[in-house]
């Protein structure tokens, strides 16, 4: 038996140190490409086929990435963890999880209904719309950033800070929020990295630049996610992840001028070689430990819990 990690990377850091902290606790892993797996009535009984797992299914699937492709691909390489779910199999992040964060209409939508503060955001198709949302913010003395429904790592952001000419509609869709401005000299956001039900390690990301992924250059700083300050990060954050059923997750933070917290972004698949580097836990053996005892224990029938005739 072993454990399936989903990864199109086999070699890379982060598949190295999961499964370094996988066999320290005494399991087994392998990688598995979702590029390669199929839905198959035929070859397998299951109907899904996992290079790798011929004769008998993953005990766990930690999924550390999903390539992106065409929509149908994508869905397809979805499909395979759906099925795996179906199957039985603990799926870390299970596939219902991932696709709502990877769309951040959904994500917006499944915070504001949890109660967790997000800033006001609007996901439209009808140019008028687009119009009409923007001239009210303007009015009202905000700005607004619109962003690629499916993007990430700071990709494709902008900001809009006057009627635009065009609305801006991308793959027909416009993603607009109110754009929270910067509580001192430079721009910074919070990624917190949430396990379970615990906030386990945080970074501040810093930039002279108002779109603060590392990716586009901005500076990790270490933070202490336990600090008393941080309390309301810490807090929000696990309500973020949980609100759309993460069992792992990289929340983003920001404070507005009075310094509220808004969550921003959850990322169901994120990477932590950068946070690694300013933590002093050891991420992957964290989330090992959490997959193992929380998702793959077999409940243990006690004889505390054995009442007859009552
Ligand atoms: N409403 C906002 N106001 C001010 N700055 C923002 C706002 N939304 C995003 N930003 C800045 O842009 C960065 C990227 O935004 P966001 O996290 O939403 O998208 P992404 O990083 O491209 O997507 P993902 O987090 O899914 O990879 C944030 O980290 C933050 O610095
Ligand atoms: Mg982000």
């Amino acid at each position: 038996m072993s454990i399936a990690i989903i990864t199109d990377e086999p070699h890379a850091w982060h598949t190295r140190e999961l499964k370094r902290a996988l066999a320290a606790r005494g399991y087994a892993s392998r990688s598995v490409d979702l590029r390669q797996c199929r839905i198959d009535l035929v070859a397998s009984a299951w109907g899904v086929v996992i290079p790798g797992f011929t004769k008998e299914l993953p005990e766990a699937a930690f999924v550390r990435g999903v390539p992106g492709g065409t929509l149908e691909q994508v869905v397809l390489r979805l499909d395979i963890l759906h099925a795996l779910r179906e199957l039985g199999v603990p799926v870390y992040n299970d596939a219902r999880a991932i696709e709502k964060s990877v769309d951040k209409a959904m994500t917006s939508f499944l915070l504001h209904r949890a109660g967790v503060p997000t800033p006001p955001t609007w996901a439209v198709e009808e140019e008028a719309a687009v119009r009409r949302i923007v001239m009210k913010t303007l009015a009202d003395g905000d700005s607004l950033v619109a962003k690629p429904l499916f993007g990430s790592q700071g990709k494709g952001l902008r900001r809009i800070s006057e009627v635009p000419d065009a609305a801006p509609l991308e793959a027909g869709v416009a993603y607009l929020q109110t754009w929270l401005p910067p509580n001192g000299e430079s721009y910074l956001d919070w990624r917190v990295l949430v396990i379970g039900d615990r906030a386990v390690a945080a970074m501040r990301r810093e930039s002279q630049h108002w779109v603060t992924n590392i990716a586009q250059g901005a500076k990790p700083v270490t933070e202490d996610i336990a600090a008393a300050g941080n309390s309301d990060l810490a807090c929000w954050a696990v309500r973020a992840a949980h609100a759309l059923g993460m069992d792992y997750a990289g929340v983003d933070l920001m404070r507005d001028a009075t310094g509220k917290p808004f969550v921003i972004e959850v990322n169901g698949v994120p990477a932590w070689r950068g946070l690694q580097r300013v933590t002093s836990i050891n991420i992957a053996e964290t989330l090992a430990t959490d997959l193992v005892e929380r998702k793959m224990a077999r409940p243990v029938l006690g004889p505390q819990q054995v009442v007859i005739g009552r």
